[in-house]
Protein backbone atom coordinates (compact mmCIF):
# COMPACT_ATOMS: atom_id res chain seq x y z
CA UNK A 1 0.00 0.00 0.00
CA UNK A 2 0.97 3.53 -0.72
CA UNK A 3 0.31 6.78 0.20
CA UNK A 4 0.85 10.27 1.57
CA UNK A 5 -0.94 10.26 5.04
CA UNK A 6 -0.34 8.29 8.32
CA UNK A 7 -3.77 7.60 8.77
CA UNK A 8 -4.89 5.71 5.63
CA UNK A 9 -1.45 3.46 6.07
CA UNK A 10 -2.47 -0.62 6.87
CA UNK A 11 -3.98 -1.02 10.35
CA UNK A 12 -1.00 -0.77 13.12
CA UNK A 13 -1.56 -4.67 14.04
CA UNK A 14 2.13 -5.35 13.30
CA UNK A 15 5.34 -4.25 14.27
CA UNK A 16 6.46 -1.58 11.55
CA UNK A 17 10.02 -0.73 10.48
CA UNK A 18 10.76 2.27 8.23
CA UNK A 19 13.92 3.51 6.05
CA UNK A 20 14.80 6.93 5.19
CA UNK A 21 17.95 8.22 4.50
CA UNK A 22 18.94 11.58 1.63
CA UNK A 23 17.57 10.61 -1.98
CA UNK A 24 19.68 8.02 -3.66
CA UNK A 25 21.49 6.99 -0.71
CA UNK A 26 20.00 3.16 -1.58
CA UNK A 27 17.18 2.90 0.35
CA UNK A 28 15.27 0.69 -2.03
CA UNK A 29 18.27 -1.17 -3.08
CA UNK A 30 18.40 -2.25 0.61
CA UNK A 31 15.04 -3.45 1.13
CA UNK A 32 15.52 -5.29 -2.26
CA UNK A 33 18.49 -7.10 -0.85
CA UNK A 34 16.19 -7.62 2.46
CA UNK A 35 13.54 -9.16 0.90
CA UNK A 36 15.15 -11.14 -2.20
CA UNK A 37 13.23 -9.25 -4.50
CA UNK A 38 15.10 -7.12 -7.56
CA UNK A 39 12.31 -4.48 -7.49
CA UNK A 40 9.70 -4.70 -4.65
CA UNK A 41 11.04 -1.53 -4.60
CA UNK A 42 11.83 0.90 -7.51
CA UNK A 43 15.49 1.96 -7.65
CA UNK A 44 17.03 4.36 -9.56
CA UNK A 45 20.13 6.99 -10.98
CA UNK A 46 17.57 9.35 -10.21
CA UNK A 47 17.18 11.16 -6.87
CA UNK A 48 13.36 11.30 -5.52
CA UNK A 49 12.53 8.29 -7.09
CA UNK A 50 10.26 7.38 -3.80
CA UNK A 51 7.96 9.60 -3.02
CA UNK A 52 5.12 7.93 -1.03
CA UNK A 53 5.01 5.82 1.97
CA UNK A 54 5.41 2.45 1.04
CA UNK A 55 4.01 -0.47 3.06
CA UNK A 56 5.42 -3.76 2.10
CA UNK A 57 4.14 -6.93 4.33
CA UNK A 58 6.79 -9.21 5.04
CA UNK A 59 5.66 -13.18 6.14
CA UNK A 60 2.60 -11.91 7.75
CA UNK A 61 4.73 -11.14 10.52
CA UNK A 62 5.79 -7.07 10.31
CA UNK A 63 5.65 -4.15 8.08
CA UNK A 64 8.58 -3.03 6.26
CA UNK A 65 8.44 0.51 4.84
CA UNK A 66 10.07 2.11 2.52
CA UNK A 67 9.43 6.33 2.80
CA UNK A 68 10.84 9.06 0.25
CA UNK A 69 14.60 11.06 0.79
CA UNK A 70 14.39 13.52 3.13
CA UNK A 71 16.46 15.73 0.78
CA UNK A 72 19.20 16.45 -2.07
CA UNK A 73 22.88 17.25 -0.97
CA UNK A 74 22.53 20.07 -3.26
CA UNK A 75 19.59 22.21 -1.20
CA UNK A 76 21.55 21.21 2.32
CA UNK A 77 20.75 24.97 3.00
CA UNK A 78 16.91 24.60 3.65
CA UNK A 79 17.27 21.21 5.45
CA UNK A 80 15.88 21.37 8.63
CA UNK A 81 12.47 20.81 8.79
CA UNK A 82 13.12 20.45 4.99
CA UNK A 83 11.27 16.59 4.64
CA UNK A 84 8.00 16.59 4.20
CA UNK A 85 4.93 17.17 7.20
CA UNK A 86 3.56 13.93 6.26
CA UNK A 87 6.89 12.18 7.13
CA UNK A 88 7.28 14.17 10.13
CA UNK A 89 3.68 13.17 11.11
CA UNK A 90 4.20 9.21 10.20
CA UNK A 91 7.48 9.39 12.14
CA UNK A 92 6.00 10.86 15.29
CA UNK A 93 2.83 9.85 14.99
CA UNK A 94 2.67 5.68 13.63
CA UNK A 95 2.22 3.84 16.87
CA UNK A 96 3.33 0.58 15.41
CA UNK A 97 6.56 1.98 14.23
CA UNK A 98 9.06 -0.02 16.67
CA UNK A 99 12.08 1.38 15.01
CA UNK A 100 12.80 3.69 11.84
CA UNK A 101 16.82 2.60 9.99
CA UNK A 102 18.50 5.90 9.00
CA UNK A 103 20.64 5.28 6.31
CA UNK A 104 23.83 6.90 5.62
CA UNK A 105 26.47 6.64 2.83
CA UNK A 106 29.50 5.50 3.67
CA UNK A 107 31.18 7.32 1.47
CA UNK A 108 30.29 10.31 2.82
CA UNK A 109 31.55 12.77 5.34
CA UNK A 110 28.83 13.11 8.49
CA UNK A 111 26.11 15.58 6.10
CA UNK A 112 24.60 17.99 7.84
CA UNK A 113 20.85 16.69 6.54
CA UNK A 114 21.77 13.59 8.05
CA UNK A 115 22.87 14.83 11.49
CA UNK A 116 20.01 17.38 11.85
CA UNK A 117 17.25 14.46 10.40
CA UNK A 118 18.86 12.81 13.53
CA UNK A 119 18.79 15.80 16.18
CA UNK A 120 15.10 15.47 15.50
CA UNK A 121 14.25 12.08 15.63
CA UNK A 122 16.48 12.06 19.16
CA UNK A 123 14.76 15.16 20.01
CA UNK A 124 10.85 13.84 19.56
CA UNK A 125 12.02 10.27 21.15
CA UNK A 126 11.86 8.18 18.02
CA UNK A 127 14.08 5.05 18.04
CA UNK A 128 16.10 5.04 15.54
CA UNK A 129 19.43 3.00 14.23
CA UNK A 130 22.11 3.73 11.96
CA UNK A 131 22.82 2.19 8.21
CA UNK A 132 25.62 2.48 6.30
CA UNK A 133 25.54 1.64 2.65
CA UNK A 134 27.24 1.56 -0.14
CA UNK A 135 29.99 -0.09 1.92
CA UNK A 136 31.44 -2.29 -1.40
CA UNK A 137 32.48 0.94 -2.54
CA UNK A 138 34.97 1.02 -0.28
CA UNK A 139 38.58 -0.44 0.78
CA UNK A 140 38.72 -1.87 4.11
CA UNK A 141 41.14 1.51 4.72
CA UNK A 142 38.58 3.98 3.83
CA UNK A 143 36.21 2.35 5.49
CA UNK A 144 37.51 1.67 8.79
CA UNK A 145 38.38 6.08 8.52
CA UNK A 146 35.27 7.05 8.07
CA UNK A 147 32.96 4.85 10.17
CA UNK A 148 35.80 6.37 13.05
CA UNK A 149 35.16 9.39 11.53
CA UNK A 150 31.29 9.57 12.10
CA UNK A 151 31.75 7.98 15.35
CA UNK A 152 33.70 10.95 16.43
CA UNK A 153 31.35 13.78 14.73
CA UNK A 154 28.14 12.30 16.63
CA UNK A 155 30.26 11.83 19.65
CA UNK A 156 30.17 15.37 19.88
CA UNK A 157 26.44 15.87 19.97
CA UNK A 158 25.63 12.66 21.43
CA UNK A 159 26.13 10.77 24.81
CA UNK A 160 25.50 7.30 23.27
CA UNK A 161 25.43 6.03 19.75
CA UNK A 162 22.57 4.24 18.45
CA UNK A 163 23.16 0.78 16.88
CA UNK A 164 25.14 0.70 13.49
CA UNK A 165 24.81 -1.59 10.34
CA UNK A 166 26.87 -1.71 7.29
CA UNK A 167 26.03 -2.64 4.44
CA UNK A 168 26.13 -3.29 0.82
CA UNK A 169 23.12 -3.83 -1.48
CA UNK A 170 25.68 -5.32 -4.55
CA UNK A 171 26.56 -8.27 -1.75
CA UNK A 172 24.17 -8.35 0.70
CA UNK A 173 26.57 -7.62 3.59
CA UNK A 174 24.51 -6.55 6.96
CA UNK A 175 21.56 -7.49 5.62
CA UNK A 176 21.41 -10.97 8.17
CA UNK A 177 22.31 -8.72 10.77
CA UNK A 178 19.38 -6.04 9.76
CA UNK A 179 16.90 -9.21 9.64
CA UNK A 180 18.13 -10.40 13.00
CA UNK A 181 17.38 -6.97 14.74
CA UNK A 182 14.29 -6.51 13.61
CA UNK A 183 13.54 -10.69 14.58
CA UNK A 184 14.89 -9.93 18.10
CA UNK A 185 12.83 -6.93 18.17
CA UNK A 186 9.78 -8.19 17.04
CA UNK A 187 10.21 -11.04 19.77
CA UNK A 188 9.81 -8.00 22.76
CA UNK A 189 7.04 -6.51 21.04
CA UNK A 190 5.23 -9.82 20.71
CA UNK A 191 5.53 -10.34 24.58
CA UNK A 192 4.49 -7.32 25.71
P1 LIG B 1 15.28 7.55 -3.83
O1 LIG B 1 14.13 6.58 -3.88
O2 LIG B 1 15.46 8.32 -5.10
O3 LIG B 1 15.24 8.43 -2.64
O4 LIG B 1 16.67 6.71 -3.77
P2 LIG B 1 17.01 5.43 -2.91
O5 LIG B 1 17.61 5.85 -1.62
O6 LIG B 1 15.87 4.48 -2.86
O7 LIG B 1 18.24 4.81 -3.76
P3 LIG B 1 18.25 3.57 -4.76
O8 LIG B 1 18.11 2.30 -4.02
O9 LIG B 1 17.31 3.83 -5.89
O10 LIG B 1 19.79 3.62 -5.25
C1 LIG B 1 20.36 4.77 -5.84
C2 LIG B 1 21.56 4.36 -6.68
O11 LIG B 1 22.61 3.82 -5.86
C3 LIG B 1 21.25 3.27 -7.71
O12 LIG B 1 22.01 3.54 -8.87
C4 LIG B 1 21.72 1.99 -7.01
O13 LIG B 1 22.09 1.00 -7.93
C5 LIG B 1 22.95 2.49 -6.24
N1 LIG B 1 23.18 1.68 -5.01
C6 LIG B 1 22.31 1.47 -4.01
N2 LIG B 1 22.82 0.69 -3.04
C7 LIG B 1 24.08 0.38 -3.43
C8 LIG B 1 25.14 -0.43 -2.85
O14 LIG B 1 25.05 -1.01 -1.75
N3 LIG B 1 26.30 -0.51 -3.56
C9 LIG B 1 26.46 0.12 -4.76
N4 LIG B 1 27.64 -0.02 -5.36
N5 LIG B 1 25.49 0.87 -5.33
C10 LIG B 1 24.31 0.99 -4.70
MG1 LIG C 1 13.88 4.72 -3.34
Amino acid sequence: MSNTDYTKCPEPNMPEYAFIGRSNVGKSSLINALTNHKSLAKTSGKPGKTQLINHFKINNEWYLVDLPGYGYARVSKTVRAEFQSFLRDYLDKRENLLCTFVLLDSRLDPQKVDMEFMEWMGENGIPFVMVFTKTDKLNQTKFSKNMKHYEKVMLEIWEELPPRFYTSSVNKSGTEEILTFVEQTNEVYDKK
